[in-house]
């Protein structure tokens, strides 16, 4: 039996998962690490937490496993996209890296636009300049700390320091490369005229590979500290969300997957390049060799019910605990003995700015149309439900450039509640479905070390030898036209709220 290795450097943590051939979990270690806020809207971590995070979780799940590490044939790499690592000449980390939800950015954001044009950006990285991406970190990196740019020597993605060092190699893939906004997404290769335009030497960033290619084996040095055959191959991998792609099976064209962590995510897989010239949706290269995919983001998903358990359900959370539950278990509950539309209660979960589709830093949450009758349960409703309208806004935008979503994943934690999957497929008016196996991104990847090393001949070949479809919830036609009549309302709830939100930030 041959043995894969998935690494997901997350933002919470590191999950390495060891898997046989079939995809079967065998162990499974998780290793935290802090998350570093020096401002308001900064966000940080440092790479040698991960790196540590790595090599510990490694070293305990061939422990765990008692396999031969010779028998593991091959390592996935996935991780949080957009972070900044650089290296100096003796390869050394400059400065903790500013990481995705860092919003420092906005005046470099508005230099890239202004240097590259917005209509060419588009064009060449499939995205208008965005605060979050690579690209913006470099240039707020080069304008205030120009003694650490002129250090750098090396630019890298979280997961590709830790490529580095596994294997002493400087590589990425097109996938996480992607949301650096350097790639050129149709040729899926580094863009000469962005980088010429941003001044960003090329010689900085790493050699492009596809998702499943070999990018270098492990060095004897980490061999002899983690328990890994030396030798081992390390394939590209892929950002989280396209490696969580693969791990749902979402590798063909027609399937799409949702998944609401914190942040949601609507994610569609496409052979043709697509690019919303709005910007609503981000085109990624995908893990999927010559494809694509098209990717609407809900800043607040997850989030908006967190905010709301943490601030106004105190009392759930500790019947919760004594009773041995989750406490969403107990918020799911709650909602589902309120009807559809909660009573007449609307809910936008913009509590950090909106992506999709308002492309809205200023933007914040709101309750419409409280009253004296409505309770706790009718808000824990109208949360899900304004969660499930802006994905709903995600498929739509999708829909308008013609991608075909019909066949729908559920993944994340919100994807384990049933009722949340249940609007889902009333409101997108498709089957939303789960995978037996939960693992997601640390799956996805070692279907791509598996690929790379020859176990299987094609990404969508793995898919469907491993991943098993688990529950499916059909729509029910007399909810989706309930649903239907508020949504249209929330719809036009953002452009009448625009302006209030310009003038609340500027407060
Ligand atoms: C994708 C995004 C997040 C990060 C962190 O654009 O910002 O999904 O990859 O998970």
């Amino acid at each position: 039996m041959a043995y894969i290795l998935g690494v997901d450097i997350g933002t919470s943590g590191t999950k390495t998962v060891l898997f046989d051939e079939n995809g079967t979990a065998l162990a499974s270690a998780t290793y935290e690490y802090p998350l570093y806020t020096p401002q308001n809207g900064y966000a940080e971590q440092d790479p040698e937490d991960w790196w540590r995070a790595v090599v510990g979780s490694i070293s305990d799940v061939i422990a765990e496993s008692g396999i031969s590490s010779a028998d593991i044939k091959g390592i996935g790499l996935s991780g949080q996209m957009h972070g900044l690592v650089m290296l100096d000449a003796e390869c050394k980390v400059i400065r903790k890296s500013i990481i995705w939800c860092d919003q420092r950015t906005s005046k470099e954001v508005e230099e890239i636009t202004s240097k590259v044009g917005h209509d060419r950006l588009v064009e060449i990285t499939a995205n208008p300049a965005i605060t979050g991406f690579t690209a913006a970190k470099i240039m707020w990196v080069k304008n205030n700390e120009p003694h650490n740019y002129e250090r750098c020597r090396h630019i890298l993605l979280p997961k590709d320091y830790i490529r580095f060092m596994l294997t002493g190699e400087f590589a990425t893939e097109v996938s996480d490369a992607s949301g650096m906004q350097l790639l050129d997404i149709p040729k899926r290769q580094w863009s000469d005229e962005v980088l010429e335009k941003l001044g960003i030497d090329k010689s900085l960033l790493a050699k492009v590979y596809e998702s499943p290619e070999i990018t270098g084996t492990v060095t004897k040095a980490v061999a002899e500290m983690t328990g890994l055959a030396e030798g081992t191959p390390v394939v590209g991998g892929a950002g989280d969300n396209a490696a969580a792609a693969v791990g749902t099976g979402v590798v063909e064209d027609g399937t799409a997957f949702t998944t609401i962590g914190s942040s949601g995510v609507v994610f569609a897989h496409t052979s043709d390049i697509s690019i919303d010239k709005k910007g609503r949706v981000h085109t990624f290269c995908c893990a999927v060799p010559g494809c694509w995919h098209v990717m609407g983001v809900t800043q607040s998903a997850g989030l908006s019910l967190k905010w709301f358990r943490d601030n106004l359900c105190w009392s759930e959370m500790e019947t919760a605990i004594n009773m041995g539950v989750d406490p969403y278990y107990l918020t799911d509950k709650a909602a589902m003995e309120v009807p559809i539309g909660a009573n007449r209660l609307l809910y936008m979960p913009y509590l950090n700015g909106e992506r999709t589709p308002h492309l809205d830093p200023n933007a914040r949450g709101a309750f419409i149309g409280l009253s004296t009758m409505h309770k706790k349960k009718d808000m824990i409703r109208a949360v899900m439900e304004g969660v499930s309208y802006s994905l709903r806004d995600c498929v739509e935008v999708m829909r308008e450039m013609r991608i075909n979503v019909s066949d729908m994943m559920a993944c994340g934690g919100g994807g384990t509640s049933p009722l949340w999957r249940q609007m889902l497929a009333d409101l997108y008016g498709c089957p939303v479905k789960t995978t037996q196996n939960k693992e997601g991104p640390a799956l996805g990847v070692a279907l791509l070390a598996a690929v790379g090393t020859g176990i299987y001949n094609s990404v969508p070949e793995a898919c469907r030898a491993v991943i098993k479809e688990d529950k499916i919830q059909n729509p029910i036609t007399e909810n989706s036209e309930k649903y239907e009549k508020v949504y249209e309302l929330y719809r036009r709830l953002y452009p009448r709220m625009k302006q209030t939100f310009a003038e609340l930030a500027e407060l």
